[in-house]
């Protein structure tokens, strides 16, 4: 693998599940992008990059609301189903305990906490976007240890990891291009339509 890009990976965050709806339609998916993004406890806030080839980017993109959830290390099955597939082929969050904030988005009920988002702003980044989202509710769940990305790596089963491997390289010989072509010009303005 590429020598910078293993480096780069010591700066990888936890995974994190992430959710959004669009016009009651809901999704989720996975991210380890995720980064605390206020020194100001009174102003709590986030960051991440979302591809966008993924729905959840554009869904997001209408909406401005989305769920961020830290998950605990026996937490693998939420990351299979959400992070492997997409939500067009189907309701990845059938079966999973939910409850909804009161912007409309849905929030897993099991998780280390819940924070529910409203998007302040979003930079182009090329194949992605960096999306940045005001804290306006936190709900801790169960404790335990956080999955980090490290833990994520070094605990995946095999079969597992074969697929999240293809999956990423999959993604990145489709992201490559776009990824050059950032586009200053490329404003969020608000949502677009309800959750
Ligand atoms: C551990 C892990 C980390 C991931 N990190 C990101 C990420 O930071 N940004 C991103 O766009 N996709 C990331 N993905 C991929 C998305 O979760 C995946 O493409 C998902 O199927 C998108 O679903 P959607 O099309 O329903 O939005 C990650 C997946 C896994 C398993």
């Amino acid at each position: 693998m590429d020598p910078l890009y293993l480096m780069l990976r010591n700066l990888t965050s936890p995974v994190v599940a992430i959710t959004t709806s669009l016009e009651g339609r809901r999704n989720a998916m996975i991210v380890n992008s995720a980064q605390r993004a206020s020194l100001v406890p009174t102003v709590p806030r986030v960051s991440m990059y979302i591809s966008k080839t993924n729905l959840t980017h554009d869904m997001i993109w209408r909406s401005g609301v989305f769920g961020m959830h830290l998950l605990r290390t026996d937490q693998w099955d939420v990351i299979w189903r959400l992070g492997l597939r997409s939500g067009r082929d189907g309701d990845k969050l059938a079966g999973l305990e939910l409850r909804t904030g009161a912007s409309g988005c849905p929030l897993l009920a099991d998780a280390l906490v819940a924070l529910e988002c409203r998007v302040v702003n979003a930079m182009d980044a090329g194949a992605a976007t960096f999306y940045l989202g005001e804290v306006v509710e936190a709900v801790p769940g169960a404790p335990g240890p956080v999955m980090t990305s490290d833990y994520f790596r070094t605990h995946m089963p095999p079969d597992r990891k074969a697929q999240y491997e293809a999956n990423l390289a999959r993604a990145q010989a489709q992201l490559e291009q776009l990824a050059r072509r950032v586009d200053p010009a490329r404003r969020w303005t608000g949502p677009t339509s309800h959750p």
